[in-house]
Order: structure tokens, then sequence, then C-alpha cells
């Protein structure tokens, strides 16, 4: 529903537009504006969330729903004693939204603790800043009684006298307009949203860059040199210019227009056309108008009812239509009616202006760019300089002849706040959103310091680049500052390169015993519950269960063993035993314990080192700790087997069993290590441990929480933890490549994000199409191949859909550096290479 009027050409003279290109006299730092052609403005920040990434239609729609609440809380408060459009309409209020949306270089975040290293991976890398401001005309006391002497006062004001405006007269209004903004979810702009707004066409330079305008674009020159070059050539015709002018850009301003959306009284309808026009390079939107309270609208549209349909009998009779589209007519017409005459329409927006801005001389020509989407753009020819000033804050000017009314849904649902934005405040790098190229960040202590599920789960199937991302994210925390325990149960793996100097490596063989695994000397007790638990009481809970699900005794006396354990560590941890072996040790010899009870435990710790190192036969010995940076716990040449995946852990063969219980023990011997000290504990192939049942999970939940620990999980599946009911623990993550459409299903219901057909394809879609070239809709990292069908560069990283705390899921390009990724790289080919060795 849009209806376009033409108006009277404007001129720049006018309105007394400056030749500095701003339309402010007087900027308050409370975001009143005191434009040059008199009244005041007051400006508020909107939020801005992803819409196109919501989770969930429900929540794209939400996005739209405090500009839409402003625009209600304005069309309320405006006071009319009639309902006639033509009598109220002097006391609409005007609006004003500016979107601004600027491509820039990365800088690190203000805050970030490794900003140079942030910059030297990022400084080529182009983002976006986007504000969104909406600003309102404010009402003084006066009415409109003294108007005219109010802009006699204003014309003749000079920058000195400014401040001497009877503010006092704007004193209500300025509370009510506030109240509402804030009600409606808006905050007071800082200078930097303040100084995007005002600088966007310098390229948030300064703003008082040359602009010359040409007939349909402007020259902006943000340097002196470059203004000089250019008047060294014939100004006026600048298809002869060279390239590479010294900060110099171009601009092109065009009007949207006839917008041809459908009309809907509920907000069920998202008709993205901001969306859109961003998606074809807008850096900027200006959207201006007034707001009618929808009672004037209802009685307008009665009042032009039988206007309109002798119009679309007319039509009709003329030939000019056919019983399809008369009927079609007719019926939107009485939709819109129904929903007015109910109350339940949005106010309309009227005398709506939409002006966007593009950079670039553009080979495509702009109203071509309206193409195939709900709207159009002409070309704002001759008023290029004019339509940049409508733009402006507080501004005056009006340049846009195409003028719509539209129901101010059409705009507050239109994709203008939405930004593809997700992550913490703070923390590492994850990469940079697909959309919008905003920087996604995770924090470390976000979770423990906020009291949620504190378990971070990263799910992807083999290859999809979850390893990758554990070295990156493990790298960075370290870099922070923060102790992090990287566990790698994957046999033959090394991240050890890429963790350079900021590493301790440890490997299984060693560590647990010097033995190499070949049985022999055990007994270290290295990961031994007693030794690494803070209170006597956890050691014990740890030790029998794990002792539970090794389970070494003669089949079927688990059962009848589980509390004779518990009684016999907890006499020989009374006697001063400091590891399980000891204390079986006491209670045995004080008859506390029989040997049918202990003699199996303490004989496999003396054979299988692995085991060896769960059931310590010392008091005294090494447990684990956690170095300054990364401690990184690798398998090496131990005699470590793990379970297959999707197999009931308890029907293991018993080196898969005391595997699975080892890694188990290393986790929480972890967490422990790292107690208090804000570190990260990182879990490869985490399958493992999920698989262990409900227990362990609750275990690590509550742990982690208390101990002030993160723990990441790194796993191919997750269905096992959903079907046991076990996602209440994990409170963000990443989903990356999933073959299997049934865990890409989990995966979206652990993070309560919509599986829809959409994003269940771009999950499970492989990196290429049988030998050809890359598939862009692929999560996978992709790369091209030679003739050979060799990888020969990296095209693009992961991409990972990243579930974050705040109930947003965003798709994140992981863009892991790539003198960092040589060194990760867990891929034959680059492997070999590191390694100086020949392949054939
Ligand atoms: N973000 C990324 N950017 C570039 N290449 C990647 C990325 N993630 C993974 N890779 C490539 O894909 C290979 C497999 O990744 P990996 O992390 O080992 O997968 P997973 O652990 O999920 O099986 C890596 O060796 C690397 O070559
Ligand atoms: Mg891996």
């Amino acid at each position: 529903m849009s209806t376009t009027t033409k108006t009277a050409p404007i001129r720049l003279q006018d309105h007394r537009i400056p030749s500095m290109p701003t339309a402010t006299k007087v900027r308050y730092g409370d975001g009143r504006v005191l434009p040059v052609g008199g009244g005041l403005w007051l400006y508020r920040k909107a939020p801005l969330a992803p819409a196109r990434d919501a989770k969930s239609h429900a929540r794209a729609l939400e996005v739209g729903d405090p500009i839409a609440a402003a625009f209600e809380e304005i069309a309320a408060e405006t006071q009319y004693t009639t309902r006639r459009r033509s009598m109220a309409r002097s006391r609409y209020r005007p609006f004003h939204l500016l979107l601004t949306n600027l491509p820039r270089r990365y800088s690190p975040p203000q805050d970030s603790r490794i900003p140079q290293t942030l910059q030297n991976w990022f400084g080529d890398e182009r983002i976006q800043d986007r504000g969104l401001l909406m600003g309102t005309k404010l009402n003084d006391t006066l009415g409109g009684s003294d108007r005219s002497l109010r802009d006699a006062f204003d014309s003749v004001a000079t920058s000195l006298a400014t401040a001497e405006v009877p503010m006092a007269d704007y004193q209500a209004d300025l509370e009510d307009v506030d109240a509402m903004y804030t009600r409606s979810g808006f905050t007071i702009p800082t200078p930097k949203d303040f100084h995007l707004a005002e600088s966007w066409w310098a390229a948030g330079g300064s703003p008082d860059a040359t602009i010359l305008p040409h007939a349909d674009h402007l020259h902006v020159f943000r340097t002196v040199a470059g203004v000089q070059a250019a008047a060294r050539m014939d100004v006026n015709s600048c298809a002869d210019w060279p390239t590479g002018i010294e900060g110099h850009h171009v601009l092109r301003m065009g009007s949207v227009h006839g917008l041809d959306l459908p009309f809907s009284a509920a907000k069920n309808h998202l008709s993205a056309w901001a969306t859109s026009l961003l998606d074809k390079g807008a850096v900027m939107i200006s959207i201006r108008g007034k707001v009618e309270p929808s009672p004037i609208t209802h009685k307008e549209l009665r009042r032009q009812r039988e206007r309109y349909l002798r119009d679309i009998h007319t039509a009709r009779a003329e030939g000019r239509m056919d019983d399809q589209q008369q009927d079609e007519m007719l019926a939107t017409l009485e939709s819109v009616e129904g929903a007015y005459s109910s109350g339940e329409a949005f106010p309309t927006l009227v005398e709506t202006s939409v002006v966007a801005a593009f950079t670039g001389h553009g080979r495509k020509r702009l109203d071509s760019l309206g193409n195939g989407t709900a709207f159009e753009i002409a070309s704002m020819d001759n008023r290029q300089d004019l339509a940049l000033a409508e733009s402006w804050v507080g501004s005056p000017a009006r340049a846009n002849p195409n003028l719509m009314d539209l129901p101010s849904s059409a705009v507050a649902y239109s994709g203008l706040p939405s930004l593809a934005t997700v992550g913490d405040a703070r923390g590492i790098n994850v990469g940079f959103t697909v959309h919008d190229r905003q920087e996604a960040l995770m924090s470390a202590t976000k979770s423990s310091d906020q009291d949620i599920y504190p378990i971070g789960a990263i799910v992807g199937s083999s290859g999809a680049g979850k390893t990758q991302h554990l070295a990156y994210s493990a790298f960075q925390y370290a870099l922070e500052g923060r102790p992090v325990i990287v566990i790698d149960p994957k046999k033959g793996s090394d991240l050890s390169p890429a963790f350079g100097e900021k590493c301790t490596t440890f490997s299984l063989d060693e560590f647990a015993g010097a033995s190499g695994g070949l049985g022999g000397s055990g007994g270290t007790g290295v990961c031994d519950p007693l030794r690494f638990s803070k209170t006597p009481a956890d050691g014990i809970n740890t030790a029998v269960s794990v002792l539970h699900d090794v389970n070494l005794w003669p089949h079927g006396a688990r059962q009848n063993f589980e509390a004779d354990l518990q009684a016999a560590l907890k006499y020989g941890v009374s006697k001063g035993a400091k590891a399980i072996g000891t204390a079986l040790e006491i209670a045995k010899r004080d008859g506390e314990a029989s040997k049918e009870l202990t003699d199996p435990i303490l004989r496999q710790s003396g054979n299988d080192p692995m085991f060896g190192a769960i059931v310590g036969l010392q008091d005294e010995g090494e447990v684990l700790s956690a170095a300054e940076d990364i401690t990184y716990i690798k398998v090496g040449n131990a005699n470590l087997e793990l379970p297959p995946m999707g197999v009931d852990q308890k029907s293991l063969g018993l080196t898969q069993r005391i595997s699975a219980a080892l890694i188990r023990m290393l986790v929480f011997g972890s967490a422990e290590a790292l107690r208090g000290r804000r570190g990260v504990m990182m879990l490869d192939e985490a399958w493992v441990f999920l698989g262990a049942g409900a227990e362990e999970m609750e275990r690590l939940g509550r742990l982690s929480r208390s101990l002030e620990v993160y723990p990441i999980l790194f796993t191919q599946r997750i269905s096992d933890l959903l079907e046991a009911n076990l996602t209440n623990h994990i409170a963000r993550g990443v989903i990356l490549h999933i073959k299997d459409p049934k865990e890409a299903e989990a995966a979206f219901r652990l993070f309560g994000v919509e599986p829809t057909q959409s994003r269940m394809d771009a999950t499970t879609a492989p990196e290429r199409i049988g030998k050809g070239g890359a598939n862009w809709k692929s999560r996978k990292p992709l790369f091209s191949y030679n003739d050979r069908d060799e990888r020969t560069s990296l095209l693009r990283g992961a991409v990972g859909l990243y579930c974050d705390l705040d109930d947003r899921a965003v798709d994140v390009e992981i863009k892991i550096p790539p003198d960092f990724l040589a060194r990760a790289s867990t891929n034959a080919l680059d492997r070999a290479k590191r390694e100086g060795r020949q392949v054939i």
C-alpha cells in the first residue's frame, strides 16, 4: 500500500543550507539537536539485532518492534481535534530515521587484550560500521502561536546566540519523547554514534570534506591534495579524470519509491527492503516523514472510499482491469479498512521520503538496482547535494520528489534495524559474520560471571574444521593471558607446532607412565581423583564412579561392590591416604575391604599405565597441573583406544573402558587444575566424554561453574546429549558442517535454532559437488584445486553458525590467519610440507 505524490522542485538556497556539510547548529550531549532550520529535534539510537539471521521468524520480527513501538507512541500522543487529515496534518510529528553503513578497515576492539596481534592478522580485513538513529521533532509548549517569531529569531541567530534559545519551552515535550524512546528500547547516542551519522559521506573522516556535485553523483574529496588534483583538471568532466585521486570517492544519491508491499495489519510479514538496499551496496538510508494516527487514516480511507470504488469501476468499464484484478483491489480495500476500523492498524507514515546513498560510479545504473525487489530507485539528477543535505541530522532540506504514504510496519519491519551481530562484548576472535562483516568474539568468562550454563560445544563432522578452531581459540585465549588446557585424544595428532612457545606439551605415554604403553610400571596416579580433587568427599565420589565404569570385577559383581568401595576409600582417606591405590591398601590391611574388591584394581594399576594414571599407588607424586599458557595433552604412543562413536560405553572392551575413563579423569583433573584461574579447558573428540552419560555432564557443568573454568567440547555427535536430556548445561557454541541430517537437526535443537530447510541444506552441503569447483553454500572450508585434483589454495575458511549467550545464532566465517593455519593444519599434505617430508 503506497501512493506516490509529486512535490515542487526544491532549491538549496530555499533552506538556508550552509556551505559546511551539516544542518546542525548545536548538538547537545543528551541527543538534542538544534538545526539551522529552527525547531528542536531529539535523536536516539535504535537497537540493532540479527533479523535476516534470526533464530526463528518470530525473533526476526522482534527486531523491528522498537521502531514500531516508537511510531505507535508518537502517534498516540499526537493531539488532534478533528479527524480530517487536511486539518490535523499540521499536528503530525516529523520523524527521521538515519541508517549509516560504512565499510571500513578492521581495527581491534577497544578493550582487546591482544590488539597488536589482531591488527597484524586482520589489518586488511573490510568490516562495516552500522548505526541507526531515530529523531523526532519536539513541540514547544506555546504550540504554533509564536512560530513566526521563533522562525524570525532562528534566522538571525548566530552560533553564539543559540545557547539562548528558550529550551524551557521544550522541556515538557522533551521529557515525554525521551520517556517514549526509552520505553521502546532506544538509547542516547554516543559521540561516536553521532560522528558516524555526521561523517558517513566522508567515509567516517572529517565531515567538512569538499563536495563537488555532478548531475547524478557527488565527488567527495577528503584531502586538500585531492581537491587540488581535481582542480587542475576539467572539474566538470570527471570521465576524463585519472583513477586514484587521493582521498577521493564518489557517492550516488537515489530516491527510493514505489514500495510495493502487500498490506498487512499484523506484524506477521517481513518485507526486508532495507536489507535489499544494503545488499545492493547502500551506505546510507534516510527516511523522513510524518506520523499519522491510525484513526485519521481510517477516516481518510472511508472518505476516499467512494472515489476509490468509482476509480475501480471506471477502470473496469474501460477494460483496463479484469475481474480478478478488480476483486483483488476490492479485497485489499476491505482488508485495509478492516484493520484500521478494528484499531489494530499501524500508524501511517505520510509524505515519507526514502533517500539512499551508494558509493562509486558503478557499472550499473542506479535505477536498475530496484530490479527484482519491492521498490524502485530513481537517480536524483541535479539534486544530489540537496539529497545529501536531506539526510543530515536535523536537516530542514527536502530533496525527494517521490513521497509515499506507508503503514509504519513497512518501515519498522523492513530490516532497517537488522544487523548480523553475534557473540560477546569481549574475548577472542571467532571470525566475521557472513552478512554485515561484524567481528564475532567469544569470552572465556562471561558464562561463569553471569551464572549461566557454562559449557560450550563446537559441533561438526570430520573435516569440518573443529580441530583448527580449537587450536586457533586456544592460542588466542593463551595470548589473552589465560591458562588453557587442551586435551587431544586423537591418535597421531600433534598441535604443538601451532602453539609454539606458548605451550607445554605432555604426551600421554610419558605422562602416565614410563613404559610407553607396553604394560609394566603404572600407578603414577597423575589423574587420580583423590589427588586432584579439592575435598576428599568429591574425590571419593569421582573415584567410585570411575572405578564403577571401568569395572574390573567378575561379571555381575559390580553392583555389590559399589557400596563396599565407597566405604573402603572413605576408610583409607580417613587414615591419611591421598591416592586410590594407597587408600585401598590401607582398607584391605585393616580388614575394611575384601581382596576380591581391591586386588583387581591394584593389579591393573601396576600393569597398565593408562589405568595407573587414574589409580595412584603412592600418596606422593605428580598430579595434573596447568602451566601459564597452554598445557597440551596429546596421546603420543600411549595405548589409548577411543571407543567407537555411538556405542553404549558399558559394552566396551577393557582397554576402551579404561581409555574413556582416563579422558574423563583428564577432564575433571584439568578443571581442578584451572580452579579459580579463569582458564579454559578444551576437549577434542568430546563424544568420548559425552557418551559417558548424564552424571558426568552434570558434574562437569557444576564443577566448571564453581571453579570458574570455561570448558569447550569439540564433537561430531550431539544427538546422544539431546536424547539424554543433557542440553541444559550447554549455553553456547558453533555449528560447523554436519554431514548427517539427523545430527544437524540435533545441533539446531540443542541451541534452539529453527531447523529450516535452507539451514539444513547449508549445514549438510559438501564442500564441492563431485569434482567440481567449491560449493559456496557449504560450511566446510573451501579450496581451489589443480588438474591433478590437489588443493592449491584456500578460498574461504569454515563457516560456523555461532549460537551465543544472548540467544542469537549468526553465520560466522572462521578466518584463521594463514601463518597460524600453516602451523596448525592437520591436512596430510600440509603436515608433510611442515615437517619437510616428501609425499608420493
Ligand atoms: N577455518 C579454516 N580455515 C581454513 N582451513 C581450514 C579451516 N578449518 C579447517 N580447515 C582445513 O580443513 C582441515 C580439516 O580441519 P579439522 O579442523 O582437522 O577438521 P575436524 O577436526 O572437524 O575433523 C584442516 O586440516 C585444514 O586444512
Ligand atoms: Mg578434528
